[in-house]
Parts: structure tokens; sequence; C-alpha cells
């Protein structure tokens, strides 16, 4: 084999390892939000075992249904978790077509709404109709996923989470901002945030720390969709991540019921 042949060979091998890892990076943001998932689903079935006694008590017409009621939607807020982790996990197409962004960041709040929440931490939500991206879907959820959890752990407890998603025709971008009210990140350090494995995260009691391959990931994503990432941030005041997406029209036959 010559030297061409082995550089070929082995940067092949590269961007082998690189999905791989990207695959990885996957599952342990899912980790990160492990204990608060354990919680809510604690909290379901308090619901499902209480109404369920409480039909079992009342034989009423009214009582059981209205217990039935209660244990259908707790059901139905589960299976909204189990399908929305599932398809997280599991969903690693390569299509590139497209997504309504509102949609994407939707999915991925149903997975961290309960994190933010153990955290009393207040969402605004900034998306009046949907915003159309021509994007890899699941590669965008790995990116708002890495943002959101990242903003979460700034600001530790009871801060203010911003997220706009935006049309911005005028220069052809799609475009999501996810702004906290965290610790900031001090100028110098800011040029290496998007280095691999450049963390400040200890390990906490359960040993989970950070891995620093996040933002990496991130930038990777984001270049491969030829779009950009900005970021401002300012010690003690917070931190703002701008991700730039190529826009794309709305797909034939889509009405938007948004506004009804
Ligand atoms: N929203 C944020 N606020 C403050 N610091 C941040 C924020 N997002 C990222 N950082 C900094 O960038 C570093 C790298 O982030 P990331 O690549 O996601 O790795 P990890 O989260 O595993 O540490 C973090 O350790 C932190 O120092
Ligand atoms: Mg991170």
């Amino acid at each position: 084999m010559d030297d061409f042949q082995k550089i070929v060979d082995l940067e092949q091998r590269l961007a082998l390892l690189e999905d791989e890892l990207m695959r990885a990076q996957r599952l342990s943001s899912v980790g990160a939000l492990a204990s608060s998932i354990t919680h809510e689903f604690n909290n379901i079935l308090t619901t499902v075992i209480n109404y369920a006694r409480m039909g079992l008590r009342h034989t009423d017409e009214k009582s059981r249904t209205k217990s039935f009621d209660r244990i259908l939607s707790a059901g139905q807020r589960a299976a909204q978790i189990t399908t929305g982790m599932l398809a997280y996990a599991r969903n690693t197409s390569d299509r590139v077509e497209p997504a309504d962004l509102k949609r994407l960041l939707d999915d991925v709040l149903v997975l961290v709404q309960k994190d933010l929440q153990m955290h009393r931490i207040s969402v605004d939500l900034m998306a009046p109709s949907p915003v159309w991206a021509l994007v890899n879907a699941s590669q965008i959820q790995q990116i708002l996923m890495n943002l959101i959890v990242n903003a979460r752990q700034a600001m530790k407890e009871a801060g203010r989470l911003r997220l706009i998603v935006r049309d911005n025709t005028s220069d052809g971008w799609a475009e999501i901002v996810v702004s906290d009210t965290g610790c900031g990140i001090p100028h110098d350090k800011l040029p290496h945030i998007f280095d691999k494995f450049y963390t400040t995260k200890t390990p906490d009691a359960r040993g989970q720390g950070g891995t620093g391959l996040g933002l990496s990931l991130c930038l990777r994503i984001v270049e491969a969709h030829q779009g950009r990432i900005r970021v401002e941030s300012e010690t003690g005041k917070g931190t703002t991540f701008t991700l730039k997406l190529p826009r794309s029209e709305s797909p034939a036959g889509f009405i938007d019921t948004s506004a009804a």
C-alpha cells in the first residue's frame, strides 16, 4: 500500500470513528436527564396507582370515569416521554430534508422539561409560526439537547431559559437562539469551548461530570450543514448561542394551522 492509499484509509476510519462518537455522545446526553426522567415516571406511577385505588373504592360511574381519565392521561404522558426518548436515541438517519425547527425543539423540550422544572428554571419560548430549514432533523435535535442541557447546568437553580425560533428571510437563515441567565463564560475561555474534550465540569457526587464533547459535535454538525453557530457571553449574566441553518420554503401541501 502506498502512502497516499494509507492516508485515504486513515481518513475513512477517522470519519467512521467520528460518526460513532456522535452516536455515543447522543446517548450520553440522554444520561444527563436520567434522574429527572426517573422522577417523572415515579410521579406518573403515583397518579396511576392513586386513581386506580379511587376507581376501585368508588363504584359510581362519575368517579370511575374520572379515575380512568386521569389514568389514561398519565399513561399518555409516559408514552410521550418513552417514544421521544427512543426516537432521540435511535434516530441516526442521514437524510437532509425540510424540517420545522419549532417541532424539533418541541420534541426536545418534552425530554428536558422535567429537568428544567426540578431546577426551577422558567422557559420563554418564542416561536410564532413554523420555521423551515433544510437539515438532518436528528442532528439538529442533538445540538438543541446539548445547548439546553449546558444552559441548565450553567444556571444551577432558578434561572430563565429563552428559546427563539425565527425565519430570517432577508439573509436566508433559519435561526434558533438558546439563551440562559447562567454563570457565563470568561472571555479568555470562549475560544476553547468548541474544542474536543474541553470541559470545566468536575464530576459530581454521582460521578457525572462533563465530557467536553457536546459543543465540538455541535460545531461539526453545524459545519456539515454549512450553517453558523455564534456565542455571546458575559460572566455572571449569562450566555446566548445563535444557530443559523439554511432556511427552506415550507414543503408543498403544508398548511400552517399554528395561528388558528
Ligand atoms: N450555556 C453555557 N454557560 C456557561 N458555560 C458554558 C455553556 N455552554 C458551554 N459552556 C462551557 O463550555 C464547556 C464545554 O461544553 P461542552 O462541549 O458541552 O462540554 P461539557 O458540557 O461536557 O462540559 C463547558 O464545560 C462550559 O465550561
Ligand atoms: Mg455539554
